[in-house]
């Protein structure tokens, strides 16, 4: 399906936007979430006319410096993509921010941010404009619920949509995440909800449903009868570089491996759907995580690289683990003995998320999306040596000059449109930490 660019401001395609942005001082902010809205409004996914930005932190910041503080990243990210590389147009979009200081437990705060928004939609939408209002959290998960009830409190908008969208982790077990859900749960609709897993707005991630569901040839391979194992491989050539504080609270297994890589997972292993709509594909995800057998301890291996307690913001004497393999086997028709090899560290020799079968059928993912299969064929000359060769789909090789998208950009134009297609529901967070 083509997308258009006049299906923006509101899911119906009209009106105008309210874009607010928590934790706006932030790294995901500002290296992803910024601007992957700046690389929409370049493609005309925003029209200058329809949209207004709000940043909202503690920090002390004016409009300008938060401006200052991104241009840097606007400018990265119009390098990285020649559509966006116009100038004048890091300069017009900027002027679209506002920032907006404030904590995040204290009413004042979301009554003065309010009062910014009402009086922008006012301006620009008129009394009776159509309007949506998507709040961004880019927060740590500790502060989700006062921000959630904050919002629904006093930032509502009563003339149009609203949608919140949370970064993962969305808890740490089971426990904390069915609290976080149902206390959620009580303030939004869960079509109001848009959990975020960037690694579904990847592109060779995206690529999988077409892969499998589109070519008929891979269709009777894609089971136990053909398939030895399945390795699901996350590697990190760098370490926590400051998010110490973050990543020891969690760990390697809910930072990428029961969210991202599990969602890969998912995506390999699920039936076809009854069709591309949200609810069918999430159902079928859903199935598969319900056959996920528990894991065995003896399959499990957990280690932390050589140099992880230097870093100032990990813990003296942490034991968190930066590396861990696991398999998962799934118990249905299609995969009853398959294992699935899921590995994932931090500082390892190289950066690599891959999918990987024997014989051997390779999904690179990052860096450089590409597909490949592995066959025996002849060596060229006059003897019948063999050798391994690959039918080798490298996408830059391939798509020349097209540029791949972001997946927070891909995502958050769903958003936009009201697409939850690539979102995680409720059942599926619930299921996954079972
Ligand atoms: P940061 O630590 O940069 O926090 C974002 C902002 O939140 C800070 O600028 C700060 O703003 C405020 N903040 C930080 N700590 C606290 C606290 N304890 N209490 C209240 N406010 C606080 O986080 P990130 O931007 O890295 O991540 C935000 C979310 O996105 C997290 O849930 C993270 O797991 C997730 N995420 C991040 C990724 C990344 O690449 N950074 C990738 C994928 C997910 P101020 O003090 O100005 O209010
Ligand atoms: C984040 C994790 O969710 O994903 C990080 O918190 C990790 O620790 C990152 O580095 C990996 O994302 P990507 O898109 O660079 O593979």
């Amino acid at each position: 399906m083509l997308l258009s660019r006049s299906h923006i401001g509101t899911s119906k395609g009209e009106g105008y936007l309210s874009i607010i942005v928590f934790g706006a001082s932030g790294d995901l902010a500002k290296k992803k979430i910024f601007p992957a809205i700046f690389s929409l409004y370049c493609q005309g996914f925003l029209p200058h006319d329809k949209v207004q930005i709000f940043g909202y932190a503690r920090s002390a910041l004016t409009n300008n410096d938060l401006r200052d503080q991104l241009s840097r990243y606007l400018h990265v990210r119009a390098k990285a993509q020649p559509m966006t590389s116009s100038l004048p147009h890091a300069e017009r979009f900027l002027s679209l921010i506002t920032y907006i200081s404030g904590p995040y437990n204290v009413e004042e705060g979301y009554q003065k941010l309010e009062q910014v928004i009402v009086h922008h939609e006012m301006l620009r939408a008129g009394k009776d404009g159509q309007t949506g209002r998507l709040f961004y959290l880019a927060l740590p998960p500790s502060v989700y619920l006062q921000v959630g009830r904050n919002i629904k409190a006093y930032c509502m908008n009563t003339r149009g949509w609203n949608r919140v969208v949370l970064e993962k982790p969305f808890g740490k077990d089971l426990d904390s995440s069915n609290q976080l859900s149902s206390e959620l749960g009580g303030l939004f609709a869960e079509e109001q909800i848009y959990r975020i897993d960037h690694y579904l707005g990847k592109e060779a991630v995206q690529n999988l449903l077409v892969l499998r569901f589109s070519n008929r040839i891979i269709q009777p391979l894609w089971s136990r009868d053909h398939v030895d194992n399945v390795q699901i491989v996350f590697k990190e050539d760098f370490g926590t570089e400051g998010r110490g504080g973050y990543f020891d609270e969690y760990g390697i297994v809910r930072d990428v491996i029961q969210n991202h890589l599990v969602q890969v997972l998912c995506l390999i292993a699920m039936e076809k759907p009854a069709s591309l709509s949200p609810e069918c594909i999430r159902d079928e995800k859903l199935k598969v995580l319900k056959c996920v057998e528990g894991i065995r301890h003896s399959e499990v291996v957990l280690g932390q690289y050589d140099g992880y307690l230097d870093d100032p913001t990990v813990p003296k004497g942490s034991n968190t683990p930066t590396f861990a393999s696991i398999v998962l086997r799934i118990c249905n028709e299609r995969w009853d003995g398959v294992p699935f090899i899921i590995k994932a560290g931090k500082a390892l020799d190289r950066r690599k998320g891959q999918r990987r079968g024997r014989n051997e059928f390779v999904i690179r993912l990052q860096p450089a999306e590409a597909m490949y299969m592995k066959f025996t064929v002849k060596r060229p000359g006059l003897d019948m040596s063999t050798t391994q060769s690959e039918m080798d789909l490298s996408f830059l090789q391939r798509y020349k000059g097209i540029v791949i998208p972001e997946a927070y950009e891909r995502l958050f134009l769903d958003i936009m449109r009201g697409d939850q297609k690539h979102f995680v529901r409720r059942d599926e967070l619930e299921t996954s930490f079972g």
